[in-house]
């Protein structure tokens, strides 16, 4: 008899950006409709996937070790392990030589094969790569709706892969040419999606900006279509490629009610020279003024952004321009990182000159300073009245319900007439906590 028991439960660890969260989701779906339930808790499940990442160094060892330390951790089982997601896309068949505890390979294009491939492992094959490239002629954006969808959130895609090759990024080398997906096939899907329950979509792309239906339909005449068909109370998208932000894509979050006032717009660097390296297309002045026109246009807007200390050949000076490039835009919420030289990549070649320990000290003054300007932004809330998604009751306190605003904030608040996911209510802001709010519906009078 073989060794290898059934494979009845997963558990699917997740690195990355929202294009991973988005396909660990679809993986789960389809292991569902093979009548696969989720584990548990890790160490119960009988399949592991780690989706990983490779925009940085760390994450992507994180997802290696991962993978390896589930494998170690099971004394007599034999839990079978997927490495998915952008390493997998990167390392392909040679992983499997690299990292022996690993049962199969799969790249996110390939998401489609998974059903197969556990039928395959449940049969004892192995190890198994499949890694496909994208095809840019007949790209495959299938929602993968096997079971029932039942989030009242949801993430859609509207294209893949990148274009704009900004010199230190990995992403167009692991994810391809960028792709549009067609209009009616978006607008489909989110007609499905809200039959099931769901009341608000995310569409996802590196690069939004530059979505193209094969019909010729740019971004912001999609977000026209999707708040015109109704289907959905809330409308997001991320992510914008300041290059590419058009008038009429700030006209477009201006105007639809239901595109909520928020823009992820990557500043990357407030360095006119390392802006210019980094292959970003604008200067620190065209992305001040950009916040500026949106601010000007849609007052209560969020503007959140990404932001690399010590790029190659990044001085003081260079990083002083960051900083003050921060303090003028005022961002609401930013993720900031290390730099870290990633294989294929223009900046690979470039000297990684600055010290790791400059690049700490520079990642922790610009930390402190972004904080404050959060904080900030927060307490410029207190006393304002806020409309509510709601996303359930706290996970603490049932009597607590918990939600976001249309900027895109987490509020928890007290007297909920019912705090039915997916519904909307008006919060009024009583005090800003940490990173999130604190409210109440105010009694009817
Ligand atoms: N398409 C998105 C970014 C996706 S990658 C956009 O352009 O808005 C997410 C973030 O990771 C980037 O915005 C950048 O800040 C960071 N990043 C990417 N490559 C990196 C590298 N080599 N080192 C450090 N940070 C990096
Ligand atoms: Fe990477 Fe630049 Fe493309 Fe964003 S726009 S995914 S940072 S290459
Ligand atoms: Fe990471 Fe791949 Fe996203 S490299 S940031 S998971 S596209």
């Amino acid at each position: 008899m073989s060794v290898y028991q059934e494979i009845k439960t997963f558990y699917i660890k997740t690195f990355g950006c929202q294009m991973n969260e988005h396909d660990s989701r679809r993986m789960a779906r389809l292991l569902k409709g093979l009548g696969m339930s989720p584990a548990r808790s890790r160490q119960e499940a009988d399949l592991v996937i780690v989706n990983s990442c490779s925009v940085r160094a760390k994450p992507e060892h994180k997802a290696l070790s991962e993978a390896g330390r589930y494998r170690r951790n099971q004394k007599n089982r034999h839990v079978r392990v997927i490495l998915a997601g952008c390493v997998a896309q990167q390392g392909g068949a040679e992983l499997i030589e690299k990292a022996p505890y690993l049962d199969a390979v799969l790249g996110p294009d390939a998401i489609g094969n998974l059903p197969d491939i556990v039928k395959r492992l449940q049969n004892n094959e192995g190890p198994i790569t499949d890694v496909i490239e994208h095809d840019l002629d007949n790209p495959c954006f299938t929602p993968l709706t096997t079971t029932k969808h039942s989030d009242v959130s949801a993430l859609v895609t509207i294209m893949k892969g990148c274009n704009n090759f900004c010199s230190y990024c990995i992403v167009p080398h692991v994810r391809g040419r960028e792709v549009s997906r067609a209009r009616d096939e978006i607008l489909s899907e989110i007609e499905k999606l809200a039959h099931s329950g769901c009341r608000e979509v995310t569409l996802l792309g590196q690069n939004v900006n530059s979505y193209r239906d094969p019909s010729g339909l740019g971004f912001p005449d999609l977000l026209h279509e999707i708040d015109r068909q109704g289907a959905v109370e809330r409308i997001r998208f991320t992510t914008s490629h300041p290059k590419d932000l058009s008038n009429e894509l700030i006209s477009a979050v201006a105007e639809l009610e239901r595109v909520c006032e928020h823009v992820h717009l990557a500043l990357q660097s407030g360095s006119a020279s390392v802006l210019q390296r980094m292959n970003r297309g604008y200067s620190p002045d065209n992305f001040v003024d950009l916040a500026k026109k949106l601010r000007g246009a849609v007052p209560d807007i969020s503007i959140t952004t990404d932001i690399i200390v010590g790029f190659p050949g990044e001085s003081d000076r260079d990083f002083e321009d960051t900083l003050d490039v921060v303090r003028r835009v005022a961002f609401d919420q930013a993720f900031s990182f290390k730099y870290s030289p990633r294989p294929k990549t223009a900046a690979a070649g470039m000297n990684d000159d600055v010290p790791e320990r400059i690049k700490a000290d520079r990642l922790e003054v610009l930390q402190n300073l972004l904080a404050r300007i959060e904080a900030e932004s927060l307490v410029r809330l207190e006393g304002k009245m806020q409309e509510v998604f709601i996303s359930g009751p706290s996970k603490r306190d049932a009597q607590i319900s918990s939600g976001r605003t249309r900027c895109n904030r987490v509020v928890n608040f007290e007297n909920a007439k019912s705090a039915r996911a997916g519904t909307l209510v008006d919060v009024q802001i009583l005090e800003a906590r940490g990173h999130t709010l604190w409210g109440r519906v105010p009694l009817a009078t």
